[in-house]
C-alpha cells in the first residue's frame, strides 16, 4: 500500500524555568513588557505532525511517503527520518524560510509561554500532489495531518477530486479552522481522525450533528485519551478498543500522531479496525513512557510479548505476521 503522509515538520525547543512567572508579572505595568526569564533547561527534539506520524509507520517497517515543507537546516532531521524508513524525497525545501519552530518555556506552576513560528511550514500551500504522484504512483491512502491550513484544504479538494482515499486527521488545526473550512477537509474523507474535543468542536462550528459527521465520512476514529478510542460507521457496530497498560507515564506529548501511525500501518496490513486500533493504542502507549515523539525503540519480541498481554494471543498472532521487516 502506498501511503502519503501530508503535514507539518518541526523542532520543539522545551525549556524549564526554575520559578513562576507571575512573579515578574506587575498588575497596573502591563502596558509595556520586556521581560526574560533565565531558564535551566533545554530540550530540543524532533516534532511536526507528519514526521511523528511516519516515523511511526517507519518504525513498523512501513515505507511512508512525507509530503511536507522544510528548510534547509532540515538535513539532519531528514537523516534520521530516512533511517527510520521514511521516503524523504518528495519534500519541498524551501530556499529561504527555516523548518518550524515551536518554543515553549514552562515554570514550576506548569504555566506556559509558547511561540510558533511555522516558517517554511507556510510554503506547503505550493505542494501539488500531482507531480508527486507521477513519480510514486497513485497513492492508496493519502494522510492529512496538522499543517498550514490552505496546504489541508488543498490536499482534501485534490484527492476528492482524483478519488484518491484521504485520512483527515486535523487535530490541533481544528482551533483555528472556519465551520466551512472544516466541512471541506472532512466530507468525502475514507477516515476521521479526532479526539473528544475536536469532535465536539467539528459539531459546534460546522453546525453538522455526530451522526451526520458519520455519514460524512467512511470510518471515523475517535480516541478518548485514557480511556481508548472509539472506531465507527455509519453501517456498523462501533468498536472500543482499551489502552494497552503504561509502565511509566513520562510525557504524553505526541500520542495521537502515534496513535495513527500504529492505526495507519494496521490499516496497510489489511487487519480489522479492532487491530488497528490496538496498534495504534500499543504505540502511544511506548510514547508516554519516553520522553519527545521519536524517541521510543523496541525488538519484535518484545512488541509481541506486550501486545499479547494487552489483547490476547490471538490479536499478537494477526500482527505478528507483519512485523517481518522491523527492526531499528
Ligand atoms: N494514559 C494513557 N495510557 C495509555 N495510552 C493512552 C493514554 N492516553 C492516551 N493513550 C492512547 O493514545 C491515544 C490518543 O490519545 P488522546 O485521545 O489523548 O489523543 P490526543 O488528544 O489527540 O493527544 P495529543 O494531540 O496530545 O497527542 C488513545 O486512543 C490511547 O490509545
Ligand atoms: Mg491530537
Amino acid at each position: 500500500m502506498k501511503i502519503g503522509v501530508a503535514g507539518s515538520v518541526g523542532s520543539d525547543h522545551l525549556m524549564t524555568f526554575p520559578g513562576k512567572f507571575t512573579d515578574s508579572l506587575v498588575a497596573g505595568s502591563l502596558e509595556k513588557v520586556s521581560l526574560s526569564f533565565l531558564v535551566d533547561g533545554l530540550d530540543v527534539r524532533r516534532g511536526g505532525c507528519a514526521a511523528n506520524i511516519a516515523f511511526g509507520m517507519g518504525v513498523l517497517g512501513l515505507n511512508p511517503i512525507l509530503i511536507s515543507a522544510v528548510g534547509k537546516d532540515w538535513e539532519d532531521y531528514e537523516a534520521w527520518l530516512t533511517r527510520h524508513g521514511v521516503n524523504t524525497s518528495h519534500v519541498l525545501v524551501s530556499e529561504t524560510l527555516h523548518t518550524a519552530l515551536y518554543m515553549v518555556t514552562t515554570d514550576t506552576e506548569l504555566n506556559q509561554i509558547a511561540s510558533f513560528f511555522p516558517g517554511a511550514m507556510s510554503e506547503a500551500r505550493n505542494i501539488e500532489l500531482q507531480p508527486i504522484m507521477e513519480k510514486v504512483g497513485a497513492l492508496d491512502l493519502l494522510v492529512i495531518s496538522p499543517d498550514d491550513p490552505e496546504a489541508m484544504l488543498n490536499h482534501s479538494d485534490v484527492a476528492r477530486a482524483q478519488g484518491i482515499p484521504f485520512a483527515a486527521d486535523p487535530s490541533q488545526q481544528m482551533a483555528r479552522m472556519s465551520g466551512p473550512e472544516i466541512k471541506r477537509l472532512i466530507s468525502g474523507a475514507a477516515y476521521l481522525f479526532m479526539n473528544e474535543y475536536e469532535l465536539a468542536l467539528a459539531i459546534q462550528k460546522t453546525g453538522w450533528t455526530d451522526e451526520q459527521i458519520l455519514e460524512e465520512v467512511g470510518v471515523r476514529i475517535v480516541t478518548l485519551g485514557s480511556l481508548g478510542a472509539k472506531v465507527e460507521s455509519a453501517n456498523s457496530e462501533p468498536v472500543v478498543v482499551g489502552i494497552a497498560q503504561e509502565r511509566a507515564k513520562l510525557d504524553p506529548t505526541g500520542v495521537g500522531d502515534s496513535f495513527r501511525s500504529g492505526f495507519i500501518a494496521g490499516l496497510a496490513w489489511g487487519l480489522n479496525h479492532e487491530r488497528c486500533a490496538q496498534l495504534g493504542s500499543m504505540l502511544a502507549t511506548y510514547v508516554i513512557e519516553t520522553k519527545g515523539t521519536q524517541e521510543y525503540h523496541f525488538t519484535q519480541e518484545e512488541f509481541l510479548e506486550r501486545f499479547a498481554l494487552a489483547y490476547g494471543e490471538n490479536a499478537a498472532v494477526d500482527v505478528g505476521a507483519h512485523l517481518v521487516h522491523f527492526g531499528f
